[in-house]
């Protein structure tokens, strides 16, 4: 049987450059390998643990399917659906809930960040603001996970924990109940380019300072330009180590051109001007991708389609194989 990677998808928030070379532009790569099972899926379970805003809920989920697909996910190789399509992921998440020690789930990063945050600013609870979606978050991971006997997980390195919890989890229920489940591996790719924001921190939705992928063309004209330097003056020589500008360029360029570039640092490019070459150069990769996009939002039922067709390839397997985890269990015909 071929390895399956798995992985899920955030809907909270637009995607931006930084999403895309940090996490979607391998993972389209990888939808095309036939040596693998490739399983790309939309967390909106998980979403509503911190947003509760339907319409938004919605919206977000749009623009997150409208963006992988219209990147060029292949969905025909790989299988992409909804989270919230597959019953049998909640199913399974409480059964394991039933197999996951309560002090696991207090072991978990994200939960004791917001006991440690609660502490620090005295609060009557240190589990105020805390829902048992929150605290549970690792067992739905992991049965999105083990539903599908998933061999690799490509995640960022904030997402270890979870994976190491889910063998765990994994691991308890197959020595109960018999060899089930797959343990999954984290796989973490060091060579993806991190990109930094228009303040010179992390581009991230959290701090505010992201460049959306399909923002029109004179918005990320204007978002381009607002991206911070330093104040040397045109021609002046420039460092590109460690600028936002070089950054953003280095990650789309080919090699001959990021030399180039280089060159034109050293002979002392005027902020303006690689603003402008900058937005150039991204706005005419982009600008295919953004019809595709835009046609995509303004059909939504062509999205739909699209994840009813992984929905019903998704339940192809989860279908069956709970039905083998519940008997494992002892949910079966009594007579
Ligand atoms: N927790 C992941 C993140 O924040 C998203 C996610 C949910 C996920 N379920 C998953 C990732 C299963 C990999 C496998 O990025």
């Amino acid at each position: 049987m071929k390895e399956t990677i798995l992985t899920g998808i955030q809907t909270s928030g637009t995607p931006h450059l930084g999403n895309y070379v940090g996490a979607m532009r391998p993972a389209i790569e990888a939808s095309r390998r036939t040596d693998v099972r490739p399983f790309y899926f939309l967390a909106d379970y998980h979403s509503i643990i911190n947003s509760h805003d339907p319409a938004k809920l919605k919206h977000s989920s749009m623009e997150v399917a409208a963006t992988w697909l219209a990147m060029g996910l292949d969905t025909d190789n790989a299988t992409f659906y909804r989270q919230s399509d597959i019953p049998e992921i909640p199913e399974l998440n409480w059964i394991l809930s039933c197999m996951t020690a309560k002090g696991l789930m207090n072991r978990a990063h994200s939960y004791k960040a917001k006991v440690q945050a609660n502490e620090e600013n005295n609060a009557s609870d240190p589990d105020k603001g805390v829902t048992m979606g929150l605290y549970n978050y690792p067992i739905l991971m992991a049965a999105d996970i083990l539903m599908f006997k998933a061999h690799k997980i490509p995640v960022g390195k904030d997402q270890i924990q979870h994976i190491e919890m889910t063998r765990d989890i994994a691991s308890r229920f197959n020595h109960h109940y018999g060899e089930l489940f797959v343990l999954p591996e984290a796989l973490i790719d060091d060579s993806v380019s991190i990109l930094t924001g228009l303040d010179g921190r992390k581009m991230s939705k959290s701090y505010n300072n992201t460049i959306p992928l399909f923002l029109p063309e004179k918005k990320l004209r204007k978002l381009i330009m607002k991206i911070q330097t330093n104040s040397l003056e045109p021609g002046a020589p420039k460092d590109p180590k460690g600028c936002t500008l070089f950054e953003i360029f280095k990650a789309f360029g080919t090699e001959a051109e990021v030399a180039d570039l280089e060159k034109r640092y050293e002979a002392g490019i005027a902020w303006g001007e690689m603003k402008q070459f900058l937005f150039e150069y991204i706005n005419e990769i982009l600008s295919p991708f953004r019809a595709t996009y835009d046609e995509l939002m303004a059909n939504p039922g062509v999205i739909e389609a699209e994840l009813i067709k992984g929905r019903d390839r998704a339940r192809e397997f989860s279908v069956p194989f709970l039905h083998e985890i519940r008997k494992a269990v002892g949910f079966s015909p009594l007579g």
